[in-house]
């Protein structure tokens, strides 16, 4: 069986437009879903006017989020009146959060499907066809989608997600995530390393091993670490790295495992969330400053190379300019690569909503936020200044966006360099370049041969 469609079938038929927000978790899935309903007789189309069923695979994390999509459903609106068959799909986790909410807005919604009933869209499809209604927001205790080759939308050929894992069982008070995605699940260790294998085979060279919390991965005896060794086993020119990490779980061994294979990318992302024990406590994050700081340590020593990146969340619950102070002094601490930082926002049910007062305002939680942000970028920049001079090995992804004559790729640091093109050389190839200059989020280099 071959655990990987490279392509997506096109042909004259029924043709399903998709339409993907939120994490690369979404991304995978949405894969997922256009291999079920090829399955199906239906075709994929890039061209949402050619579409006869428009899916629009969602995100709740936070409320702008919803809100995004709130306006892409009212747009929605004038495309159906141009085209009075055409039947439009919410899917994903705004899905399993809102259920017939969605059905019964003005929106013109026709299918809601959680992320556990995606077996399901192809009936749930012709129920909207012949006039109805198709809902499912069931949640799976052990739905991976293991057997279901997913068809590859990325279009670079050289770095693929592989999903490897569904759900979580962390409940962060502020998170939205648990009750969206259901409970934790690993999927099978040899049709991940199978599908690793096929990308590998036809010219991919990165795979990314996605999941909410890859370090509790268990597949009876391959845990994570395990299985990070088996998909790097591929090929010493298959680069392997993994998101999202949660720190309460970052083993020795998975440490261990990162240091040994130079092919499995040098690189954490370690969502800290906040730098004050007293925030870290509320959010139920299960560990303390000082223990996030061991593990960053741990890295560190066994991989001075390695970059550290993260997600902050500014204005919980009860965070005082103390607390904030605290991220700040984490921040420099740790002093990262890059990072993801929101504002908290408060979501429906969560146990944070349903027992704290969101009682950061509104002007002081953006106050805070710009502070943070300001800070990465200082963070980032001087990062980024202690590579110039320094020469990386980039895995090329491809022609830069600015100039057709610059290619760009990543480094093992997961960090974007723009350099001279070069003959001879293009998406796929590896190349030493030579760091010459550098912006808060870009190398630049000189490409040695
Ligand atoms: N499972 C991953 C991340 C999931 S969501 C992890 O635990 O790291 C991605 C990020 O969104 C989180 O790390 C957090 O920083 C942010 N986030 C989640 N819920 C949020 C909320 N209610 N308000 C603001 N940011 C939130
Ligand atoms: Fe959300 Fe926490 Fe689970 Fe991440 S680990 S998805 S932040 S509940
Ligand atoms: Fe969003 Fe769901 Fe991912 S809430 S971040 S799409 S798991």
């Amino acid at each position: 069986m071959s655990l990987t469609n490279l392509r997506p079938l096109t042909g004259e038929g029924k043709k399903i437009f998709i339409e993907t927000y939120g994490c690369q978790m979404n991304f995978g899935d949405s894969e997922i879903v256009v291999s079920i309903m090829q399955k199906e007789g239906y075709f994929y189309t890039e061209h949402i006017e050619e579409a006869d069923i428009i899916l629009i695979n969602t995100c709740s994390v936070r409320d702008n989020a919803e809100q995004r999509i709130w306006g892409r459903l009212n747009e929605m609106r004038r495309l159906r009146r141009k085209k009075p068959s055409l039947r439009v799909g919410v899917i994903g986790c705004m899905a399993e959060r809102l259920k017939e909410e969605l059905l019964n807005s003005d929106c013109g919604v026709d299918i809601v499907a959680g992320p556990d009933t995606y077996r399901d869209l192809p009936k749930l499809c012709r129920e909207a066809e012949s006039g109805g209604k198709g809902i499912n927001t069931l949640l799976s205790t052990d739905e991976t989608y293991a057997d279901i080759a997913p068809v590859r939308l990325d279009k670079n050929g050289v770095s693929g997600f592989i999903s490897i894992m569904r759900g979580c069982n962390n409940f962060c008070a502020y998170c939205v995530v648990p009750y969206t995605r259901g409970r934790e699940r690993s999927r099978s260790h040899e049709t991940i390393v199978s599908e690793a294998r096929t990308l590998f085979e036809n010219g991919y060279r990165e795979v990314t091993l996605l999941g909410q919390n890859v370090n509790s991965y268990a597949d009876g005896e391959v845990n994570f670490p395990k299985l990070l060794a088996k998909v790097a086993d591929i090929s010493p020119l298959l680069r392997v790295r993994f998101a999202t990490s949660h720190p309460k779980d970052l083993s020795d061994e998975l440490i261990a495992t990162m240091a040994h294979y130079p092919n499995i990318c040098k690189a954490v992302h370690l969502p800290a969330q906040s730098g004050s024990n007293a925030m870290l406590e509320k959010m139920n994050r299960k560990y303390t400053r000082e223990w996030y700081l061991e593990r960053m340590n741990a890295i560190k020593r066994a991989m001075p190379e390695c970059a550290i990146t993260t997600d902050l969340i500014s204005g919980f619950c009860g965070e005082t300019l103390e607390d904030h102070e605290a991220t700040l002094s984490l921040m420099r601490e740790v002093g990262y690569a890059s990072a993801f930082m929101f504002k908290y926002s408060e979501r429906p049910d969560t146990f944070s909503a349903r027992h704290f007062a969101d009682d950061v305002a509104e002007e002081e939680k953006t106050r805070r936020l710009t502070e943070v942000i300001a800070l990465q970028n200082e963070l980032s920049l001087e990062n980024n200044r202690r590579d110039v001079g320094k020469t990386f090995e980039v895995l090329i992804e491809g022609r830069s966006k600015r100039s057709d004559k610059q290619l760009c790729g990543r480094t093992s640091q997961n960090k974007m360099v723009v350099f001279d093109s070069i003959e001879g050389y293009g998406a796929g190839d590896y190349i030493e370049v030579e760091i010459t200059d550098c912006s808060s989020a870009t190398l630049f280099g000189k490409a040695k041969n």
